[in-house]
């Protein structure tokens, strides 16, 4: 296993536009990372690129502190496993799985003792002699698993592997990839757009957007400190104060109302709030704001409220209540510990 280290890597296709512009991180031997973002922002790029598959604009790789942008695909030991599972049709699962090992001329002896192991690791060992055609979606996606596993990777790429099954096998196949790569002690990327997915699997999550990272962090960062409007967004944030004068570094006003803070960021531009995380106003409770309830919805374990103030629309949920009316006047108290601060 190894640690990658990516540097200033820029790509354009075109010669024109950089659809990669500046990446920078690094993955620790061992760590699961991995990247988020919406389609088109570069995810695929960026993995293909350390993969070997495609150029690179500018930039550096390196494995464990050396440049491997002059080592051809076939000598990078690094597994790959694709949306659609890339198998080869007219061999059988065994076969498929030998395929990098062959590829590595190793003994036969070798091959099938590693084959079998990988097959059994992946609950794989009955099917063997079928071929690909014969198995459902995650067996197939498991076989692929298997073959990039199989030749002790480096590194182990995914791009988007389990998109292509039902929500239910997603979530098995997920577990199985995590506890795979824990048993192995392996890298890993993975690219995904599913914030659950990536949120549920991974030590860190690198955000992108327009060919840019917005945040690397661990999930819990992430989900409780988004560091802009746009991750916040991406993840489910969806109530936004705009700041128009910062006082100090827990001071910000909004529409001439003042909101205290327990983040600090002296360029936030904007305030964000989980609607559980607002309350229905009581004596003694600060961050007050007013409004009008316009909308409400029953999410089975709570009502959830719209509630029109002069920051906009904010939304709020309530538990262990009877339902509130339409127009109702209510004061929300925005508690500080949850008013994050987001920059541009
Ligand atoms: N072979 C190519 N030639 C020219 N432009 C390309 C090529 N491949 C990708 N692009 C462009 O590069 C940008 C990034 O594409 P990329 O495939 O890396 O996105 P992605 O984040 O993987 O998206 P998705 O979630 O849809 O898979 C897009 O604007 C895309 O149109
Ligand atoms: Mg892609």
């Amino acid at each position: 296993m190894a640690n990658l280290e990516v540097k200033n890597l820029a790509k354009s296709y075109d010669g024109k536009n950089n659809v990669l512009k500046d990446i920078s991180f690094s993955v620790k031997n061992g760590d699961f990372v991995s990247i988020l973002g919406p389609s088109g922002c570069g995810k695929t790029t960026t993995l293909r690129i350390i993969a070997g598959l495609i150029d690179k604009t500018s930039g550096e790789i390196n494995i464990d502190g050396t440049d491997i942008s002059t080592v051809p695909v076939y000598k990078r030991n690094f597994g790959m496993v694709f949306q659609s599972y890339a198998l080869f049709p007219h061999m059988t699962v065994f076969n498929n799985v030998a395929f990098g090992l062959k590829m590595r001329e190793l003994s036969k002896n070798e091959i099938k003792d590693r084959v079998d192991a990988m097959l059994e690791l992946t609950g794989l060992t009955d099917f063997a002699n079928q071929f690909p055609d014969n198995l459902s979606g995650g067996q197939q996606q498991r076989v692929s698993l298997a073959r990039a596993l199989v030749i002790n990777p480096q590194l182990l790429l995914m791009d988007e592997p389990l998109s292509n099954l039902d929500a239910k096998l997603r979530l098995k196949m997920r577990e199985e990839i995590r506890n795979l790569q824990q048993k192995m002690k392996m890298t890993v990327l993975f690219v995904t757009h599913d914030q659950q997915e990536c949120f549920a699997i991974s030590d860190k999550v690198l955000v992108m957007k327009e060919g840019r990272i917005e945040q690397y962090d661990t999930p819990q960062n992430i989900f409780h400190h988004p560091r802009t409007k746009y991750v916040a967004q991406f993840i489910g944030y969806e109530n936004f104060i705009n700041i128009d004068k910062k006082l100090d570094d827990h001071k910000s006003v909004s529409a001439g109302i003042q909101f205290d803070t327990a983040d600090t960021d002296q360029d936030a531009v904007a305030m964000t709030i989980r609607p559980e995380n607002i309350k229905v106003a009581e004596e003694g409770d600060d961050n007050l704001i007013s409004g009008m309830i316009i909308s409400r919805e029953y999410l089975g374990q709570s009502f959830q409220y719209t509630v029109q103030t002069v920051l906009g629309n904010l939304k709020f949920e309530e538990v262990r209540r009877a339902m509130r009316d339409l127009n109702e006047q209510v004061t929300l108290s925005l508690p500080k510990e949850h008013l994050h601060l987001l920059s541009e």
